[in-house]
């Protein structure tokens, strides 16, 4: 039996101590845990002693429990140890296997046809190329879902393909190259189209990361949405967001039908300008050559212009507004939807307007990828049928003072008040279909605007209002004379017009023409069409104010 030396403030519990009088241990169990049988000495410092006395039974005996628990630790941590080589060993072991296995292309089969997923053929051999949407690996199988912008498609890996390291090791959002026969679903199973892929060969073209910079790390669903915006580039990739992005997409196509079928012609109108149209707190000034300049609010001066020359018109283009305001309808660059006609009364604009957006609206509906998705995203949309509720702005007041709906000022609304955004959407909402709300006092609209014959205060104006979002619309009448158009300069402020809209005053010199148009903004409608909670979710890089990038 040895003698084995405990002192508890300068000793350690440790292999670099041996335990003697100049290297004890800290505690009685590690001497016990070191030497079940030896002999204990504590060190300790009081009146009688200043040394090492022999330990005492109480302290010895906890000193075993604790030797005991110590032994116990240690021999499940060798336990462990042995058990991580073991796991290294195999996985090492099943890399050099996965590493052996040569993915090569069977040249016996039939040449595979290079298509996107949108043109998949039942029982056809096919190369089809995408980004890895989802993703999913186990022994002797492996489930890819394909994403091509076109559609999805699950594609199956098996044996071999499966096991291989490249398969092992593939990440989402990775590209590959697949090669494989298309084939109908068994009963019971499910994928997207009722078909899969059942690969024979396949190629990675660009392997995404994987660990801390995985997609999965970057974009998270519920995470921040300025953390999201940032991503903006990688979230777009996500199902919703592409989705209203393929609405979008359908949208513009049957609004561009509906003009084409309607007669109007497409002109594309510049984005730097000199002049205002919506008033001047909201322009974006420009440098331009040194000259002050602005980027455009709306395109409809000039539209005005093409009357003349063109007959009907229409432009989609983009349009900015500095709005400091961060509300959730309000971009500082949104693209707009604006028409411009000749020769019509107020009342054909208001027929144009609901021809226009129930028309293309059914045309969105019956589109073969976008009327799915709105149904997916917008289970409860009814297409609205023509013609629409009409409302007088007067009236409009009378329902929201007898619905306790207050102005801006927490009072009753009274003639000339604006009617703001929050109360517009609680009667929108209210009422639950849309409206045509006309006849706008002139102070609280435009310098353009037609005044009413029958009730000068007020102007041939119109706001389509939608259920959700509110105004989707602005349109009116024009000024058909030089001295009202002039009055609205001057009671908008607008300085030096004859020098800046010189060719916009021309228009009413050179063949004067009653007529009207509007603007459309295309995020709000989408808005509207796939319940989207705000504008930004609308726009493929939304810019409002503090954003914009990416
Ligand atoms: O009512 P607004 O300001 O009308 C005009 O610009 C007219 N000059 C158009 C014309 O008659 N040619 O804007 C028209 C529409 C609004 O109804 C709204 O849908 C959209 O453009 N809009 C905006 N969308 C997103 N963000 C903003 N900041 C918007 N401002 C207007």
């Amino acid at each position: 039996m040895s003698e084995l030396y405990i002192n508890e403030t300068s000793g350690v519990d440790a292999v670099t101590a041996s335990g003697s009088k100049e290297s004890p241990f800290q505690t009685a169990a590690y001497a016990l845990y070191v030497k079940e049988d030896a002999k204990l000495f504590v060190y300790k410092k009081d009146e009688e002693t200043d040394g090492y006395v022999e330990i005492s039974a109480s302290a010895l005996k906890k000193g075993k429990k604790g030797a005991e628990s110590l032994k116990k630790k240690a021999e499940k941590a060798k336990l462990a140890e042995a058990q991580k080589a073991q796991k290294d060993a195999d996985e090492a072991a099943k890399k050099l296997e996965a590493l052996k296995i040569v993915i090569k292309q069977d040249e016996s089969l039939p040449e595979a046809k290079k298509g996107k997923i949108r043109d998949l053929k039942v029982d056809q051999r096919f190369k089809v190329s995408g980004w890895i949407h989802r993703f999913r690996a186990q022994k002797g199988l492996a489930f890819i879902v394909l994403r091509d912008g076109t559609g999805y498609v699950q594609a199956v890996l098996s044996g071999d393909l499966a096991n291989a390291y490249q398969t092992q090791t593939l990440t989402l959002e990775s590209t590959v190259t697949l090669f494989g026969t298309v084939k109908k679903l068994p009963e019971g199973k499910q994928a997207v189209g009722g078909i899969e892929l059942v690969v024979d060969y396949y190629e990675v073209v660009g392997l995404a990361p994987s660990g801390e910079d995985a997609f999965t790390n970057k974009i998270q669903e519920g995470a921040d949405p300025s953390l999201l915006l940032d991503q903006r580039h990688l979230a777009l990739r996500g199902e919703t967001l592409s989705g209203v992005m393929k609405v979008r997409a359908a949208l513009l196509r049957a609004i561009r039908r509906v003009y084409e079928e309607e007669g109007l012609i497409e002109v594309t109108p510049p984005a730097m300008v000199q002049t205002q149209v919506e008033g001047g707190s909201t322009l974006f000034k420009v440098d331009y050559y040194g000259e002050e300049s602005f980027l455009t609010q709306s395109a409809q001066l000039y539209l005005e212009t093409c009357l003349p020359a063109l007959g009907d018109v229409y432009c989609v283009q983009e349009s900015f507004r500095a709005e400091k305001s961060h509300t959730r309808r309000h971009l500082s660059e949104y693209t707009h939807i604006e028409a411009e006609l000749a020769f019509l009364t107020f009342d054909e604009l208001l027929k144009h307007i609901e021809i226009l957006i129930s028309r293309s609206v059914k045309y969105v509906l019956e589109d073969p990828v976008a009327g799915p998705l709105i149904k997916q995203l917008n289970p409860d949309f009814v297409a609205p049928e023509a013609p629409f509720k009409r409302m007088e702005y007067i009236h409009a007041l009378d329902w929201l003072n007898e619905h306790g709906v207050p102005n801006e000022d927490g009072e009753q609304f009274k003639f000339g008040d604006d009617i703001a955004e929050a109360a517009e959407r609680k009667m929108t909402d209210d009422i639950g279909v849309p409206i045509l709300l006309t006849r706008f006092p002139a102070e609280i609209k435009s310098f353009y605007m037609k005044r009413c014959s029958d009730d000068p205060r007020v102007t041939e104006s119109v706001d389509v209002l939608m259920p959700t979002v509110g105004e989707i619309t602005g349109g009116s009448m024009r000024s058909e004379g030089l001295e009202e158009l002039i009055e609205g300069f001057k009671r908008e402020g607008i300085k030096d017009y004859d020098a800046y809209y010189y060719w916009f005053i021309d228009q009413r010199k050179y063949g004067t023409s009653p007529h009207g148009g509007y603007g459309l903004g295309t995020e709000r409608i989408l808005a509207w069409l796939t319940n989207r909670f705000t504008v930004r979710d609308c726009s493929l890089y939304p810019r409002f104010s503090g954003r914009c990038k990416p």
